[in-house]
Formats: C-alpha cells, sequence, structure tokens
C-alpha cells in the first residue's frame, strides 16, 4: 500500500496513474485530505483502486460515527481512528461501518502514537508502561469492534502474539533492504538502487535524514505478522516511482518465497482486491493473502 504524502491532488493523481498498473491500495492521509478533500479518495476510486483513509479519527462518539458513514459512502475501504477515543467512541463508528453497504470499510485502531515514547504517557495521566497501554488499547479496540490496529513492526509481533492470528495488523515504517535490489546504469557501470532519489534512507541510523526511527524491511515486517504493509517516501519520492514499486514487491516476493505477488496481475493490477480473509491469491507467505504491495 503506498502513502499519498503529497502537497496536491495532481501529484497524487500522477503517482496512482504511474503505480496503479502494479498496486491496488492507496493510503490517502491528513495532507492529502486537508488540501483535496473527498476528491482524492474519488480520484484513487475512479483509478480502480483502494483507498485506505488515514485521518485518526477521534471525536465524541456521534460525530466520529457520522464520519465514519460518510467516508464509508465516499468509498474509503479502510479508516483509522484514535483507540483513545474510547470504546463508546470506536462502537459508534463500527457500528457505522457495519451498516454501510458491500461490507463496510475495515476498521483499524491506533494504540499510542509511534511518535511517542515512555516519557510521554506520564504527562497524559498514564501510569501503564508503553507496552501495556499499546496492548490495553488494542485490547479496547477488538472489544469495541474495530478490525485491528495501525501497528509499528515492534508493535506488530507483541499484538499478534498476544491477541492472536484474527485481528488485521497494517505496519508503516518499512524500509527496503540496503541493496536488496540493484539494476544497472549506476555510477561507473556500478549498481543502482531504485530507491536512489527516495530522500530516505534504506534503513535506521543510516545516512539521509529520514524520521522514521522504529523502521523494518518488509520482510520483518511480515514475520512481525503485518497484514499491510504502508510504504510512503522509498516509492514516492524515488526518480521512479514504479520501478522502485517493482523493487519492493520483489523483496517481498523473496522474503516469502515467491509468494507475495509482484508481476503486474498477481500484484493486484488486474484488479485482485480481496479483503482480509478472502484469499486474493496475491499472498505474502508470513502473514495473509493480501499482505503483498500489490493488494
Ligand atoms: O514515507 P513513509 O514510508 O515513512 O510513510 C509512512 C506513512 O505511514 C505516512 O503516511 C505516515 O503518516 C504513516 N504512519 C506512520 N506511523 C504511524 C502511523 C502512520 O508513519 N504510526
Amino acid at each position: 500500500m503506498v502513502a499519498l504524502d503529497v502537497p496536491d491532488l495532481d501529484s497524487a493523481r500522477a503517482l496512482v496513474r504511474a503505480l496503479r498498473p502494479l498496486l491496488a491500495w492507496f493510503k490517502v492521509g491528513l495532507e492529502l485530505y486537508s488540501v483535496a478533500g473527498p476528491a482524492a479518495v474519488e480520484m484513487v476510486k475512479e483509478h480502480g483502486g483502494r483507498v485506505f483513509v488515514d485521518l485518526k479519527l477521534h471525536d465524541i462518539p456521534n460525530t466520529v460515527g457520522r464520519a465514519t458513514a460518510a467516508l464509508a459512502r465516499l468509498g474509503a475501504d479502510m479508516i483509522s481512528l484514535h483507540a483513545a477515543g474510547g470504546r463508546a467512541m470506536m462502537a459508534e463508528a463500527a457500528a457505522a461501518a457495519a451498516g454501510a453497504a458491500a461490507g463496510g470499510p475495515i476498521l483499524l485502531g491506533v494504540t499510542v502514537l509511534t511518535s511517542m515514547g515512555e516519557g510521554d504517557l506520564g504527562p497524559l495521566g498514564v501510569a501503564r508502561s508503553l507496552v501495556e497501554q499499546v496492548v490495553a488499547l488494542a485490547r479496547l479496540a477488538r472489544e469495541a469492534g474495530l478490525d485491528g490496529w495501525v501497528a509499528s513492526p515492534r508493535e506488530a509481533a507483541l499484538l499478534r502474539s498476544e491477541m492472536g492470528p484474527e485481528p488485521v495488523i497494517v505496519t508503516p515504517g518499512i524500509r527496503p533492504l540496503p541493496g536488496a535490489v540493484s539494476t544497472p546504469g549506476g555510477p561507473a557501470g556500478g549498481t543502482r538502487s531504485p530507491f536512489s532519489g527516495a530522500g530516505v534512507a534504506p534503513g535506521p541510523g543510516s545516512p539521509g535524514g529520514d524520521d522514521q526511527v522504529r523502521v523494518a524491511t518488509p520482510a520483518e515486517a511480515l514475520a512481525a505478522g503485518a497484514d499491510w504493509l504502508v510504504v510512503g517516501r522509498p516509492i514516492t519520492r524515488a526518480s521512479d516511482p514504479l520501478r522502485a514499486a517493482r523493487a519492493l514487491v520483489e523483496e517481498i516476493r523473496r522474503a516469502t518465497g515467491g509468494d507475495a505477488g509482484g508481476s503486474d496481475g498477481a500484484a493486484g493490477g488486474g484488479g485482485s482486491d480481496a479483503a482480509p480473509g478472502g484469499g486474493s491469491g496475491a499472498g505474502a507467505g508470513a502473514g495473509r493473502e493480501e499482505v503483498c504491495a500489490g493488494d
């Protein structure tokens, strides 16, 4: 799934046009939704894609329920909301999603923002450790009727072991394996990564100014139990986004023993768009069928 973190609708459309032959899922976050609104979701749908509307809803139950219903009518296939909004808020959203046509969107809870550390919880009045808070909010989200969570790779492993195989886990902070895919044409006839120009370092601690701290390779995230991988800048800021996406899909395929999709057809370009458990065949070995970048 590619995060369309770009400042305007035209840039988002260009990315969807370029990537849609390979990928089915796109994430519309706060930046793009703030500038383009529902048109951003409609644009992805017009290209036959599926949309994760990542607005992290957090308000009174009535407002969040009505917003969820509105986003479902718009065509959102997946929606995020803050588990800290409480049981009633999440239950209202779950009811709205259940009442939507065609099965309704997948609802994901955000537990503790990955930008927050242990020291940030005390001032909020939270006495538990960060890990305990993540698990407690994740459990609350499930009890309230949510389908799963957005989780860092580290959290994914914890939540998978604590909560079992059923919940959906979507994992951002994905960075390709350094040097995993090399192609001819680089300096002095050497190799050149398709991620060059992406403006992000290929991994934690690497030069290049990446702001993601808890990153993982696709293989690590899948091994941790992720169902969907969210990839932003390694693809969107690459000099050739389609080539970078292909390289990532190929990396996933290798990591999952060739079962991760990646060719145009298997990766979702042909329209494979199964919901969790639906068995799209574009599988990712370590997780579910729809894990791969293509679907
Ligand atoms: O560019 P990058 O691959 O880091 O993009 C990650 C995407 O996932 C961004 O859209 C970001 O907002 C989102 N995200 C995240 N960490 C979270 C939740 C969402 O990076 N905990």
